[in-house]
């Protein structure tokens, strides 16, 4: 590999500056063992918060930005990829402490990265990407809860990318889902996913008694806060709410009675240091619960110039599904 060819990324260079698409060479990556060119990334709340500094995300200077990537192996130097091999790569923590996917070129550890599945397109892993991902362990985690079909499942911040994937798996899987969202305009788009029926998200978020009528066999929480506060005293006895999210606020006030009179459960979700064979397991059920069709319905695609915008839109609630990021496109137009 010619390590003076020269390509495009998108760099933070230090605290407060703002994110560039600039021309690196290969010599230029940090150490690694798989060099992968890179096809796309995507754009997952997290990488708002890097990108516009909102958030204490990033942690070395100068930065790639970019939670999540896909591509093609060019070269290995680990037994477990060959160059060609199809792979995806989200988490671990790249884009925070290590280069991560606003790139053409990225080079990383081997350990840190699935095959594609065979069945599925590189930029529809991108649609997936750490939300759909963190979507999909999520209603792992509530099966083996033991997820009760005979109450409604709850998705909160249900337009956004990780509540937009739990409702199509969710749906695909049998169950009734509520999509609890604040954006009226999306009714149709949650429906079309297959949400049973739509709340407004004010519902789960106002105040209550420390116990009510029991409505949710499990939930969903990509909000926190008030929401899961909601959540917790109307959830069904011995229910399960997998809480991934704080779109809505960190901190949440409950009382111990939703746990010890109705054996509610709270399950933390974690994506980024999620160990492989899970996320082997998750990306091929992935595979097998969404539609190509489906994965169209809630993707837009941008380029790298865009995603300083984008990440705007993404910390104000205004992007719907899920934006996946054409690394090898400069030009701004929307596909
Ligand atoms: N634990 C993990 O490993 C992990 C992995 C991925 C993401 N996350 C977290 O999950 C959350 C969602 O991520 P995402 O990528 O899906 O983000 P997203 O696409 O921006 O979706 C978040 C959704 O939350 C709702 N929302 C936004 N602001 C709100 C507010 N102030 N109050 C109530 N609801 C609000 C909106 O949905 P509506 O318009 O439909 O109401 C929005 O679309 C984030 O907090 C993210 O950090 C965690």
């Amino acid at each position: 590999m010619d390590q003076e060819k020269i390509f495009h990324a998108l760099v933070l260079d230090h605290v407060g500056s703002n994110a560039c698409v600039k021309n690196m060479k290969i010599s230029d990556l940090p150490e690694g063992d798989v060099l992968i060119k890179v096809s796309y990334s995507s754009l997952n709340y997290k990488d708002g918060l890097a990108v516009t500094g909102r958030g204490k995300i990033v942690r070395s200077y100068p930065m790639v930005p970019g939670i999540d990537l896909t591509g093609v192996v060019e070269y290995s130097n680990s037994p477990k990829f060959s160059t060609g091999d199809a792979v995806i790569l989200t988490g671990w923590e790249i884009g925070e402490k290590y280069w991560g996917g606003y790139s053409q070129y990225a080079r990383v550890k081997a350990e840190w990265l699935v095959p594609l599945p065979a069945s599925m397109k590189p930029k529809h892993a991108m649609s997936i990407g750490t939300a759909g991902l963190t979507a999909m362990l999520s209603v792992m985690a509530l099966e083996e809860n033991g997820l009760q079909s005979d109450y409604e499942v709850v998705v909160t911040g249900a337009a956004g990318g990780v509540g937009s994937i739990a409702i199509a798996l969710l749906s695909k899987l049998g169950y009734k889902v509520v999509a609890s969202s604040g954006r009226e305009e999306a009714h149709d788009y949650l429906r079309e996913l297959g949400a049973y029926r739509i709340i407004d998200r004010q519902v789960l978020s106002r105040e209550g008694k420390p116990l009510e009528t029991q409505q949710w066999g499990g939930a969903i929480d990509t909000v926190g806060g008030k929401t899961l506060t909601g959540i917790l005293r109307s959830l069904s006895h011995g229910g399960a709410v997998a809480a991934c999210g704080l779109a809505g606020g960190s901190d949440f006030c409950t009382t111990v009675f939703p746990f010890i009179l109705r054996g509610a459960k709270l399950i933390g979700i974690e994506s980024v240091l999620c160990p492989s064979e899970t996320r082997r397991k998750a990306w091929e059920r992935l595979s097998q619960l969404l539609t190509s069709d489906l994965l169209e319905r809630i993707t837009q695609v941008y380029p790298l110039s865009e995603i300083p915008r984008l990440s705007e839109e993404i910390l104000d609630g205004r992007v719907r599904g899920r934006i996946v990021i054409d690394v090898n496109a400069l030009a701004a137009s929307s596909k």
